[in-house]
């Protein structure tokens, strides 16, 4: 078993020689929206060892975060979609990658004609702890004796709570490019944390990997060279959707599934995907008397909070789950039944959500409701139905 900062250590190096010179071997080639490359600079574009493209799910005025940004090129991409309104902000262990990206970021500013990135130095895993603010602070304090090494510990915890390199809940959209497969497997349940907390309620993970169709054996993943390659630390199909999952994502889907495998080593086929993830289901249920009914076309359905409902059905919900349905990306599966009398969340009781049940049309009319009323002119166009 490889130690595990020697793990890191390597990928670091590794990449740092990727910043200075361009290594084939450690990218999967991907097609870019070549309107937004016009501005960004051949040397970027180069050193790109990136396998997907999550630029393409981002909007205006957004608030991104790339982690593993290398030099930048997604950064850069990014700041056109998300124009003057929005911000991005790249995150990356590794020095000769932050000198490239930071090098570029004024050119990239002046022919976009706005200055809405900037790059930060951090371990993604650990996306608190500000490394530049730690050198700072380890040049007054070096590091000489045992007592001090410990000292360091204090002093980075102390940096993580005081001056987070990115604040809890700031982030609207974390984005990342064949990185999360290259954080070693003890770190990767923390890494996935990391990116559920930096993230805002409603906010939401694009991430494009490298992962496998079978578990990668204990040799493979000993292997250094092919750990820089994106091969061995690469999850599973189903463990990467699995650790979104695990971190308190919901809404977790597939946006593209290479069909061809990028590399096939012992069998094992490794491609690239974009998954997309979103956080926000975390909070209280409250009683609003709302329902929702599941269109189709699948018979049933079970989200992430295991709620079961069948096709054509009207289900009891929550208001955060009413909620969340009205919003991506289960917005067009749902229609929603408003109770006719609206009760203020403030005079709510709490639901319990741990259980799926039908709703009754007459809860969401009232059990007294007994109207007649002429037929809707709306469902006709106007009144005409001969
Ligand atoms: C395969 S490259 C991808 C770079 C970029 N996303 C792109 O699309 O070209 C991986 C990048 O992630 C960085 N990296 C790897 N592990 C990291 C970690 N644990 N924390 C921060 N950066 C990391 C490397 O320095 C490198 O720049």
């Amino acid at each position: 078993m490889i130690e595990t900062r020697s793990r890191e250590t390597i990928v670091r190096q590794r990449y740092a020689a990727g910043a200075k010179e361009r290594a084939e071997k450690l990218c999967c080639p991907v097609d870019y929206q070549s309107e937004y490359l016009k501005v960004i600079p051949r040397e970027v574009i180069e050193r790109d060892y990136g396998c997907g493209d999550p630029s393409r799910y981002l909007h205006e005025g957004e608030i991104v975060l790339d982690i593993g940004s290398g030099t930048g090129k997604i950064c850069f991409i990014a700041a056109q979609i998300v124009g003057p309104k929005g911000k991005v902000i790249g995150v990356d262990m590794t020095d000769e990658m932050l000198e490239v990206a930071r090098r570029n970021a004024p050119i990239v500013a002046e022919r976009i004609g706005c200055a809405n990135v900037e790059f930060r130095k951090g371990r993604i895993q650990d996306l608190a702890l500000d490394l530049e603010l730690l050198d700072r602070q380890l040049k007054e304090h070096p590091i000489t004796n045992a007592a001090s090494f410990l000292a360091a510990d204090d002093l980075a915890e102390e940096l993580r709570c005081k001056h987070p390199l990115i604040a809890s809940d700031s982030i609207d959209v974390v984005v990342s490019n064949c990185v999360l497969n290259l954080v070693e497997p003890e770190s990767k349940r923390q890494l996935f944390d990391e990116v559920f907390r930096v993230l805002r309620k409603g906010g939401r993970a694009v991430i494009s990997d490298i992962v496998s169709d079978e578990e990668v054996p204990e040799e493979m993943q000993n292997d250094s060279e092919l750990w820089n390659d994106c091969i061995s630390g690469a999850l599973t199909e189903e463990g990467f959707l699995a650790a979104f999952e695990g971190a308190g994502f919901y809404g977790i889907q597939i946006l593209k599934r290479d069909v061809d495998p990028w590399r096939t080593v012992q069998g094992i086929e490794f491609r690239s995907v974009t998954v997309e993830a979103f956080k926000g289901k975390q909070g209280e249920c409250f009683e609003r008397n709302q329902a929702v009914i599941y269109r189709g076309p699948f018979k049933e359905v079970l989200d992430d909070d295991n709620h079961r409902m069948e096709r054509g059905r009207r289900y009891a919900v929550c208001d955060k789950t009413y909620n969340l349905y009205k919003k991506a990306p289960y917005r067009e599966f749902f229609d929603f039944v408003d109770p006719i009398v609206d009760l203020p969340l403030a005079d709510a009781k709490p639901f319990d959500c741990s259980r799926t049940s039908l709703r009754h049309p007459k809860e969401t009319k009232g059990q007294d409701y007994n109207a007649t009323k002429e037929a809707n002119s709306k469902c006709c166009d106007g009144g005409s139905c001969s």
